[in-house]
């Protein structure tokens, strides 16, 4: 039997259609076996999500004892004991991490970019039981990505992934991002919050503040822009401009939380202060699709006093066997320390991949924090011009490593909108300093062999 599938075998509505794809046999802790037996070191988790590793038996037997006892039911008729647990867990993790924000109250749904839409339906909600219904605006960053159903894709700031979709994107105000490598900024740190500060200024001004209902940001942003950090004091400046304006915040952690930067929370890593807060990928850990938007309880309390309910719902609203993988792979962080690891191992991880990486000459900037970073190549390391996009650096690099046996999560585009090639290294928080070793001294070895 055939041991990978290439279009058109099969009846699988296949991501890629011109590429083989090897059928997966199965995971442990950092690796993945094919059906032909070959080995890849997991390096970005799949897509920054398998934070407890492959295969993980605590969260597996957990899952399976739910689904015995109730697998679904529907947050409209019911809570349950898995569901109260979770939200008890991320409320006591807040509080200790963002003691000042005050998100005691979760709600699960099954992805990332639906929570992020159920963050929009809350901030704009809250301004509609205050009665200030002229708040519809989102302010959003480019770049960014906050997921890829419509009204998250609008707001992602990635021009390439919007281009087929145009008139029925919604319109969405926007401000640049962060971005050390490519600020223009000689002193990042030091400039940063008031450049940025007054970026965000001119466009409130140009808009109205009272028209604008929230900000949303990516504490550390993911791979549109490679696991960017904000200068020193960016969301305090944030904060400050946007309290000025009675404008809410919304922090997107689907990608840089969950414990992945070395925090709980990465907005606890940045300094950031949001009234509603997104969790995604790595809460589920991979084993089941779950996610969490975390509120304030006295914006509930608006809500009960006005309309009395939070007007939105889906399916898998509050699942148990959702939140019982949750709850696992809490316990899983716990026993194992895993936030504590990605804070150590991913010290480790960033030295050794600038130590490595840094001096080739196709590298152009190694950034990120804990156990996520980014890699951006670039044609000249002096004027850090990017690969023209028709050569398809990164797509070719990205083969090059998995077949190699590595897999990073590649993206493109971030340098101008159409060119940039970087890819994202983020592997489960499992990971020991020696598989740091073999992971970034093999990635060394396939980057000196590789002609972009
Ligand atoms: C920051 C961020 N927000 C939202 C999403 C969307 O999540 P999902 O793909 O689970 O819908 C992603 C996915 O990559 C993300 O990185």
């Amino acid at each position: 039997m055939k041991t990978h599938v290439r279009y058109p075998d099969g009846n699988v509505l296949l991501r890629n259609l011109t590429r083989e794809m090897p059928i997966i046999a199965r995971g442990e802790g950092i690796y993945l076996f094919d059906e032909s037996g070959k080995r890849y070191i997991d390096a970005s988790s799949g897509a920054l999500v398998v934070s407890v590793g492959h295969g993980n038996k605590h969260v597996a037997d957990a899952l399976h004892a739910q689904l015995l006892k109730v697998g679904y039911v529907n947050g409209t008729h019911f809570t349950s004991r898995a569901t109260e647990t979770l939200a008890t867990r991320l409320a006591v993790l807040a509080t200790a991490e963002l003691p000042d924000a005050k998100l005691t109250r979760a709600a699960f749904l099954s992805s990332g970019s639906e929570v992020v839409e159920a963050a929009v339906k809350f901030v704009r909600q809250l301004w509609m039981e205050r009665g200030q219904p002229k708040r519809s605006k989102m302010i959003a960053r480019i770049p960014s990505y906050h997921g890829n159903t419509l009204y998250a894709l609008s707001m992602s700031g990635r021009p390439h992934y919007k281009k087929l979709y145009g008139p029925m994107l919604s319109e969405v105000v926007t401000t640049a991002s962060p971005y050390p490598y490519r600020s223009g900024l000689t002193d990042y740190d030091r400039d940063g919050a008031d450049y940025y500060g007054k970026l965000l200024e001119e466009v409130i001004a140009k808009e109205g503040g009272e028209t604008i209902a929230a900000f949303i940001a990516e504490p550390v942003i993911g791979s549109s822009a490679g696991a960017a950090l904000p200068p020193r004091g960016y969301f305090q400046r944030m904060r400050e401009i946007c309290d000025r304006h009675g404008i809410l915040m919304i922090a997107d952690e689907v990608l840089c939380g969950a414990g992945r930067c070395g925090s709980f929370f990465a907005s606890a890593a940045t300094g950031f202060r949001p009234d509603v807060l997104v969790l995604g990928k790595g809460l589920g850990g991979g084993c089941v699709p779950l996610s969490a938007l975390l509120v304030r309880e006295d914006h509930l309390e608006e809500m009960r006093l006005g309309s009395g309910y939070f007007q939105h719902a889906q399916t898998y609203l509050q699942a148990p066997f959702m939140t019982a993988a949750g709850v696992a792979v809490l316990e899983e962080f716990d026993r194992a320390d895993l936030v504590g690891n990605a804070a150590r191992t991913g010290e480790y991880l960033q030295q050794r991949l600038r130590e490595k990486l840094l001096p080739l000459k196709s590298v152009g900037s190694v950034q990120g924090i804990g156990l996520l970073a980014g890699i951006e190549l670039v044609e000249n390391k002096e004027t850090k011009a990017p690969y023209a996009r028709s050569k398809k650096v990164i797509e070719r690099l990205c083969a090059h490593l998995f077949a190699r046996g590595m897999i990073v999560w590649p993206n493109m585009g971030q340098a101008d909108g159409t060119n940039g090639d970087l890819f994202m290294i983020g592997p489960p928080l499992v990971i020991t300093k020696a598989q740091v070793d073999e992971l970034v001294d093999g990635l060394a070895a396939a980057l000196e062999e590789f002609s972009p």
